[in-house]
């Protein structure tokens, strides 16, 4: 008994002293923070006027001409047969298109949806030499006791459209009256938001755009809430910009690569079984860079396409609405749930669709109209190219401002609490979910809403209680 026993002591002893040693030199290995991008002006060379402080209203519309146009490319749809019995394990499945596009045809109306995009304000404003669209919603309702700013982030392959269930329901007050200012940006490259036109636009300098709105909109302190390249715009903001964020909150944490402890947990994290390392409630049964490796090269494929060459891509998707949502609507498919691969439509209609296949074309439409995927794409070639070891630092420079995180189980990049604590000291609020997709706010807006509210309500006690250096006089 005592044989065995001891060595297993040891071993453990060692193993935790090694971490704590590990965890010293953590610090050490944090990078500096690395300087943003020298362009201050990403318009065209030829355009030299400033940005100005104007912020102007908008109601975003499409042409007839345009929908017309997609109409006759539609029609001229070539049919691309699937092998037998296959699913989407080869990509966007040709019969099921055949389906999608007369459905595009023949029942989806874009002008209805353009009226509901247009429920909610839309606005332009310039900065750094580009037209950036936001909307921005204001708690009109009864009940509001106090109004907290939220900035708000989509990614890629998605648009602010994501956020229409979930905007809602954040500027409604909760029973303690708390509601959000929500701001909601498209990307530079996105959507309405105008194209860098100069080489370099990484998610750094996008980061700093995004801070310049909120602060052109009055707020000197805010919230974030982001996933996808939302998620790494946010995780940059708080280290450039700590002192204006109240809290970071997120659906998709960013890997920390260079602290030794998170080196080492991730290889032991491979080889020990479940529970010892990573808990259960962590949501994996180890480190998902070393379980799903197969996973991981199966749905990645796109990305080294857009880091390397994005504008030849580019010419398919902005040639072809049917190459445009296949594209794009298979990620909306294998993000949700890996498993939606298997089948013949993807899970895209049918009683485990996550989403409608309106709400699914809308958000294609909004790529299509605003004939943005070259430069959506060129995102990937500016962070993981052009400016891949800046990227990297950012990932693991720690910060102390407040974190929260909600992890679903079928996120691309899900990190266990225990590593999102390295960078992370202040991280107040961690769930684990055995369900949902990449595309959260989209799929869950009720649980999104739900977990934002609970994140902030946690970095509002974290803040009142730093704020109160008066003391409270002794009992005599
Ligand atoms: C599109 O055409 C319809 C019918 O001719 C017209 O009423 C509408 O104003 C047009 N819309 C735009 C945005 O031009």
């Amino acid at each position: 008994m005592c044989n065995t026993l001891l060595p297993l002591a040891c071993t453990a002893c060692l193993a935790f002293v090694l971490l704590a040693g590990l965890g010293c030199l953590d610090n050490l290995a944090a990078p500096d923070k690395p300087a943003l991008p020298a362009t201050l002006n990403w318009g065209a060379s030829s355009d030299s006027s400033s940005d100005g402080e104007a912020v102007e209203a908008t109601r975003l519309s499409v042409s007839n001409a345009t929908l017309d146009d997609l109409r006759s490319r539609l029609k001229a749809f070539k049919f691309v047969e699937p092998v037998e019995n296959s699913g989407f394990e080869y990509g966007f499945n040709g019969a099921f298109m055949k389906q999608l596009v007369s459905h595009w045809l023949n029942k989806y109306n874009w002008r209805v949806w353009e009226d509901r995009l247009n429920s909610f304000p839309n606005y332009f404003t310039r900065i750094e030499g580009l037209k950036v669209h936001f909307m921005h919603l204001k708690p009109s309702k009864q009940g509001v006791k106090k109004r907290v700013p939220l900035l708000i982030l989509h990614g890629w392959p998605g648009s602010v459209f994501e956020f229409y269930k979930l905007i809602p329901l954040l500027t409604t007050p909760d029973t303690d009256g708390l509601a959000f200012e929500v701001v909601a940006p498209s990307i530079p490259g996105y959507g309405w938001s105008e194209a860098a036109k100069k080489r370099g636009f990484s998610a750094a300098a996008c980061a700093r755009v995004f801070d310049k709105l909120m602060v052109r909109l009055g707020y000197r302190q805010y919230y974030i809430q982001g996933g996808d390249w939302g998620a790494g715009i946010g995780h940059i903001i708080t280290r450039e910009f700590p002192e204006r964020v109240l809290g970071f909150h997120t659906n998709m944490p960013m890997q920390p690569f260079r602290q030794p402890s998170v080196i080492v947990q991730m290889i032991a994290g491979s080889f020990l079984p479940d529970g010892i390392l990573f808990s259960k409630k962590d949501g994996q049964k180890i480190f998902p860079y070393f379980e799903k490796l197969s996973d991981i090269i199966r749905e990645s494929g796109y990305m080294h396409i857009q880091a390397t060459r994005p504008d030849t891509i580019g010419h398919a998707l902005s040639d072809s609405p049917v190459g445009l949502a296949a594209y794009i609507l298979e990620k909306f498919s294998v993000w949700t749930d890996p498993q939606n691969r298997l089948s013949q439509t993807g899970n895209l209609i049918g009683p485990k669709a996550a989403f409608s296949l309106d709400e699914l074309l809308t958000n294609v439409m909004i790529y299509w109209t605003t004939g943005s995927i070259t430069s959506s794409v060129r995102l990937y070639k500016e962070v993981f190219s052009e400016n891949r070891e800046t990227t990297m630092a950012y990932f693991s420079i720690p910060s102390d401002v407040p974190h929260g995180v909600a992890s679903f189980s079928n996120e691309l990049s899900r990190v266990p609490e225990r590593i999102v604590r390295v960078t992370h000291p202040n991280l107040l609020h961690y769930a684990d979910f055995d369900h949902g997709g990449h595309f959260a706010a989209f799929e869950l807006p009720d649980l999104m809403n739900s977990e934002v509210r609970a994140f902030v309500r946690a970095a509002e006690d974290f803040h009142a209680k730093k704020r109160s250096p008066l003391g409270e006089g002794k009992e005599l």
